[in-house]
């Protein structure tokens, strides 16, 4: 941890940095997963999921730079490299293998709600150690990530 003159506990800034940096890896992970769905889906809905995927990604790139400045702004280190987000990453393996735009539609659809899990578990830790500021972040990006998934998802709820 590096000194700062922010207030907040080192021992509070170093469980945040951890809780924090896990969360990277998945958003790094999810990230990865959007653009390969936006890359490789074909099919007679083609350009609404690829524009689609593509605005997921936008916003899941601020939601990793937030994340990994959050870290650095508490003192830490932002853990950011694909290798350890790899192995840190709790999210399920891509679960769409050829183009079909319905698989792509679940296999994302299955990430974000694991990404949206996980970052609302975030957000009770983060409020636990009293970061209000990091639990604000993880608040926003769940919240981001809830209004995506009702965006891939409805593709599959013609039905109910
Ligand atoms: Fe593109």
């Amino acid at each position: 941890m590096y000194k700062t003159k922010n207030d907040l506990p080192e021992e509070v800034r170093a469980k945040a940095v951890e809780l924090l940096n896990a969360r990277l890896a998945d958003a790094i992970d999810l990230q990865s997963q959007t653009k390969h769905a936006h890359w490789n889906v074909k099919g007679p809905d083609f350009i609404s999921l690829h524009e689609l995927f593509d605005k997921i990604n936008d916003d899941v790139e601020e939601y990793v730079d937030l994340i990994a400045e959050r870290a650095v702004q508490l003192g830490g280190i932002a853990e950011g490299t694909a290798r350890v987000a790899a192995k840190r990453s709790t999210l399920p393996e891509y679960g769409a293998k050829g183009g079909n735009g319905r698989d792509h539609v679940d296999a994302l659809s299955t990430a974000l709600a694991a990404f949206g899990k996980a970052a609302r578990q975030a957000v009770d830790a983060l409020d636990e150690l009293d970061d209000a500021d990091s639990t604000d972040i993880l608040t926003e990006v769940s919240r981001g990530i809830d209004k995506w998934l009702w965006f891939v998802e409805a593709h599959l709820q013609a039905d109910r």
